[in-house]
C-alpha cells in the first residue's frame, strides 16, 4: 500500500511540496473550490503523480474527517502558515495555547473590537496556529508524529498577485523591496523547507515554526522597514 499525503488548500505553494515530496505516494488533494482541486490535480496528474481531487472545507471538522477517510492513513500537508509582522505578547501567546476550543471566541484579544483589520486578524490567526502546532507535536510526539509549520513571508502566487493589485499593494511591494533578499520567494523555495521537516533529515525537529521570508521581519524590527523609519 502506498504511503499517502492529505493536502489541503489546492495553491502554488502546496503543489510545489507535494511535488518535491509526493511521487510514489497517493496524494489526497481538498479544496473547498472543487474546481481549484480538480485543476492541480489534472496538472500533476499529466506529470505522472497520483492525485486524487475532492471538496474539503478545513473550517469543517466533519469534511477533514472526510478527507481524513478518503485517504485512509497518511502524513497531512496543511498549507496554513503566515506572516509574522507583529510581535504579541507571552500572555497573548499562554491563552492561546492553554485554552479550550470552546472558550477562546470569548477571548479579549479576540473581540471584535479589538482586532484593527483583516491584516491584524490574519495575523492572529496565523499566531494561534504556530501555538496549536507547539501544543499538539507534544500529544502527537507520544504516537511518533512529528507536527511543524512554515510561515512564508511573500510568495509569488495568485493570492499574493491579487494582494500586489489590492489595496495594500504598495505596503507589500515596499516589504519585499526593502528586505534583505530584496525580492518576494517562491513556493519552490518553501518547499525546501517543507523537504527537510518532512523527511529524516527532519527527525529531530518538532513543535517548531520555520520563518521564510526573504529576513522582512527582520528588517521590520532591525532594518528599513521599521516603522519608525518608513
Ligand atoms: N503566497 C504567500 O505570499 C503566502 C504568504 C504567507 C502565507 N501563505 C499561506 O500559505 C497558504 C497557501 O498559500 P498559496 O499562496 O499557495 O494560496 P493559493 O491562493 O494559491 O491557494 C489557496 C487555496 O486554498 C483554498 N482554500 C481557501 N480556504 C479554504 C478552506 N476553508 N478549505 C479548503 N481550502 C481552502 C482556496 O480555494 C485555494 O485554492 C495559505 O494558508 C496562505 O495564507 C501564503
Amino acid at each position: 500500500m502506498k504511503d499517502v499525503i492529505l493536502w489541503t488548500g489546492a495553491g502554488q505553494i502546496g503543489m510545489a511540496i507535494a511535488r518535491r515530496l509526493g511521487y510514489g505516494k497517493k496524494i489526497v488533494v481538498g479544496d473547498k473550490n472543487i474546481e481549484n482541486a480538480n485543476a492541480i490535480a489534472k496538472i500533476m496528474n499529466e506529470a505522472g503523480f497520483d492525485v486524487e481531487p475532492m471538496e474539503c472545507d478545513i473550517s469543517s471538522r466533519e469534511s477533514i474527517l472526510h478527507l481524513i477517510k478518503k485517504g485512509g492513513t497518511g502524513v497531512t500537508i496543511s498549507s496554513q502558515s503566515g506572516h509574522r509582522m507583529e510581535q504579541l505578547g507571552a500572555v497573548i501567546d499562554e491563552q492561546l495555547a492553554t485554552t479550550p476550543t470552546e472558550e477562546l471566541l470569548n477571548l479579549d484579544v479576540l473581540q471584535p473590537e479589538n482586532i484593527k483589520d483583516t491584516l491584524h486578524a490574519y495575523q492572529l490567526a496565523k499566531r494561534c496556529n504556530e501555538k496549536r502546532v507547539m501544543a499538539e507535536s507534544v500529544k502527537w510526539g507520544e504516537r511518533g508524529a512529528r507536527i511543524n509549520s512554515i510561515s512564508p513571508g511573500i510568495i509569488v502566487t495568485p493570492l499574493a498577485i491579487d494582494e500586489f493589485n489590492g489595496i495594500r499593494g504598495d505596503f507589500y511591494k515596499n516589504m519585499f523591496a526593502k528586505c534583505p533578499a530584496g525580492r518576494p520567494g517562491t513556493a519552490d523555495e518553501v518547499a525546501n523547507v517543507a523537504e527537510l521537516l518532512m523527511t529524516d533529515k527532519g527527525a529531530f525537529i518538532t513543535g517548531a515554526d520555520f520563518l521564510i521570508d526573504g529576513g522582512a521581519t527582520a528588517s521590520y524590527f532591525y532594518g528599513p522597514l521599521k516603522p519608525e523609519n518608513n
